[in-house]
């Protein structure tokens, strides 16, 4: 059983990879939290693995999979529980952290896996999306390390060693920077739409916690609860959504290789 949740295709093309490799049902979170998290009770078959996939933010678990992990049912025990964080760059503390928060609805994360591919961060000043030349690259080795992590799943091997980047300073960066993020950067935002806005909703519709709404004039409002996932912005098909200056001249990044719901 697959739980994936993204905002740009990555995760979900990971978690796509490994339904396909590991003979895995799959379950959206993204339409989990649309839907007001009201189906968050699962059943296991005999032997299942759970698997979750999602993006770092912010070196740590979304905001998102943390709600839905807090609401999560499972009737039967797992065989084992993993999960595959995608980062740009690194991931901190992310695995101990998700250990803590499965232990407290009484799931035992047996490894944490991570993979590097496209950064879609772009709402702060200095980040910004890859180069086509790194986004490619990327890619082609996310396709090994993703076949590799599921030989191990499949092989029931829970050694993460070289299969997580934690990287420098993780402390700093999960916890520290984290609250900066979650204080300061989450919340009120200066989103808006420009002129170049057609009035299709797709940031509506694609923003996880309901935190844009269409107002009567076909314009797109932000509310006060972002989680900074950044979907309204890399989705938009005119790149109208633009965060106050600071995302001024950046560039739009999506999973080339995944379907998207809208
Ligand atoms: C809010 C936010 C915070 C992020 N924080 C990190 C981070 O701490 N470390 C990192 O390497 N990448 C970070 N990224 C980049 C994403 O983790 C990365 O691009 C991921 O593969 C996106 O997956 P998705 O397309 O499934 O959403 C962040 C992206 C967002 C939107
Ligand atoms: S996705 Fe873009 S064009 Fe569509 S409503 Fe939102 S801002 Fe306007
Ligand atoms: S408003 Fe945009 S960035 Fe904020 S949670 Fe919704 S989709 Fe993500």
């Amino acid at each position: 059983m697959i739980f994936y949740y993204t905002s740009t295709g990555n995760s979900q093309w990971v978690a796509e990879k490994l339904e396909h490799l590991l003979e895995e049902s799959i379950y959206s979170i993204n339409t989990i939290a649309k839907d007001g998290y009201s189906s968050t009770d699962f059943e296991l078959t005999e032997g299942e693995r759970i698997i979750f996939v999602f993006p770092v933010h912010s070196w740590n678990v979304p905001a998102v999979v943390r709600k839905f992990i807090s609401k999560l049912s499972v009737e039967g025990t797992p065989s084992a529980v993993y999960a595959v964080c995608t980062c740009g760059d690194d991931c901190g503390k992310t695995n101990e952290n998700l250990s803590t928060m499965l232990d407290l609805i009484g799931l035992k994360l047996n490894a944490c896996f991570s993979v590097q591919m496209p950064n879609n961060y772009v709402l702060m000043p200095g980040f910004n999306i890859d180069d086509p030349s790194v986004q490619h690259k990327k890619m082609i080795e996310a396709v090994t390390t993703v076949e590799q992590i599921a030989d191990k799943i499949l092989s029931g091997n829970c050694d993460a060693k070289g299969f997580y980047t934690s990287g420098t300073f993780p402390w700093t960066k999960s916890v520290l920077l984290y609250q900066y993020f979650k204080r300061v950067q989450c919340g009120r935002t200066p989103f808006k739409a420009t002129d170049a806005c057609v009035g299709c909703g797709l940031c509506a519709q694609v923003c996880p916690e309901n935190n844009i709404r269409m107002q009567s004039n076909g314009r797109p409002q932000w509310r006060n609860h972002c989680t900074q996932c950044a979907a309204c912005f890399h989705h938009c098909p005119k790149n109208a959504v633009q965060y106050g200056s600071v995302t001024k001249g950046k560039g739009q990044y999506l999973n080339s290789h995944v379907k998207f719901d809208d």
